[in-house]
């Protein structure tokens, strides 16, 4: 093994996994930053994962980004960078980086990739800089880059509070865990309706509701008490009430939105929504969730996955149905941070 502060390099490698909300942050504070003015409760989750490597070394002149095998495009460059600069300003860094970032699940799943990417490359960013921030620390660090991704460096069942209004992004704002991964027996279907990319991104999207929609002071009233029943709900092991508080969030975000003008959906969303109203009918408790695209993530019993799975194969314009389920959080593959005492690889979790 070389000896990385001869070489000049310090790197680290991590992992983390999408996450679904099942209450919806949708809404900024208004003092600037990524401080959301609702509550969140999401699962992350196992079996689709981001990889990220991190290498920050002097002989580079600018810092590079290579996604999925290919350097991406300035804007997404751009968004990197910016965290790259926070860890630097955190280390007294002042090497470039080249991060190479790894999807096994397509971007176009309907599976947000920037939660489990910037989860992944804030870990993996402190680490190779040698900073030793605990998990809260770097949850915040990846929330400014993406609220959501600061849950996704926990697992199981994570809340991302609202801030109080007039906080500053500036202020340690971090997302916690509530419960464990095997807390509640459940599988997340997440049913593919286009394989194109979202016409509208979620911060776009969230600013035009909050700012035109006649429902975003509803939607701001109402989704703190449907968060604290879901949370509620959850830890008493209620599936089907969490399923109902979990849709309900959904519509009523979505409500919200579209009467700004935001609309995600598509004929086969408004379809699957049919074909779960229509298993409930029939006895099944199967609920549905919607980010900020037309795909329909379906909670569910694992007893009850292959009716269910079956049912939503067979909805007009689903194209695909991919399974997971409740899962870990971000982790250490492997640093070696340049002037570290010991340059043996690392495992771990960080929380
Ligand atoms: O953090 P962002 O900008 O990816 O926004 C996420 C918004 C939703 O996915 C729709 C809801 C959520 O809480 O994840």
């Amino acid at each position: 093994m070389t000896d990385a502060t001869a070489t000049g390099i310090g790197t680290a490698t991590a992992t983390a996994h999408p996450n679904v909300a099942l209450s919806k942050y949708w809404g900024k504070r208004s003092g600037g930053g990524k401080i959301p003015a609702v509550p969140s409760l999401s699962v992350t989750l196992a079996g689709l994962e981001t990889r990220t490597q991190v290498t920050f070394d002097a002989s580079l002149v600018e810092d590079r980004f290579v996604l999925d095998g290919r350097e991406a495009d300035p804007l997404a460059r751009a968004r990197v960078v910016e965290l790259l600069d926070r860890v630097r300003a955190g280390a007294g860094e002042e090497r470039r980086a080249e991060v190479r970032s790894e999807n096994d699940f397509p971007t176009a799943s309907g599976l947000a990739s920037s939660a489990s990417g910037f989860a992944a490359l804030a870990l993996a960013a402190t680490r190779a800089a040698g900073l030793d921030w605990d998990a809260p620390r770097v949850s915040d660090l990846a929330r400014r880059s993406s609220a959501s991704a600061a849950r996704s460096l926990f697992g199981g069942f994570v809340e991302l509070a609202a801030g109080e209004p007039g906080a500053r992004d500036e202020e340690l704002f971090a997302a916690r865990p509530v419960a464990a991964a095997d807390h509640l027996p459940l599988v997340i279907l997440v049913c593919v309706t286009t394989e194109g990319r979202k016409a509208v991104g979620s911060s776009e999207g969230m600013a035009r509701t909050l700012a035109v929609s006649p429902y975003a002071r509803a939607w701001l009233d109402e989704a703190p008490r449907i968060h604290a029943r879901l949370r509620d709900a959850l830890l008493a092991r209620d599936f089907g009430e969490v399923g109902e508080l979990a849709e309900a969030s959904a519509l009523a975000m979505h409500a919200s939105a579209i009467a700004a003008g935001v609309m995600y959906w598509n004929g086969a969303t408004l379809e699957a929504l049919g074909a779960l109203r229509a298993l409930r009918a029939g006895g099944t408790l199967a609920f549905a969730t919607i980010d900020a695209g037309p795909h329909v993530k379906v909670l569910a019993r694992p007893g009850d996955l292959a009716r269910v799975r079956s049912a939503m194969k067979s909805v007009p314009g689903v194209l695909r149905v991919l399974e997971a389920r409740p899962g870990e959080g971000a982790a250490l593959v492997a640093s070696r941070a340049s002037g570290a005492p010991s340059l043996a690889a690392a495992r771990g979790s960080v929380a």
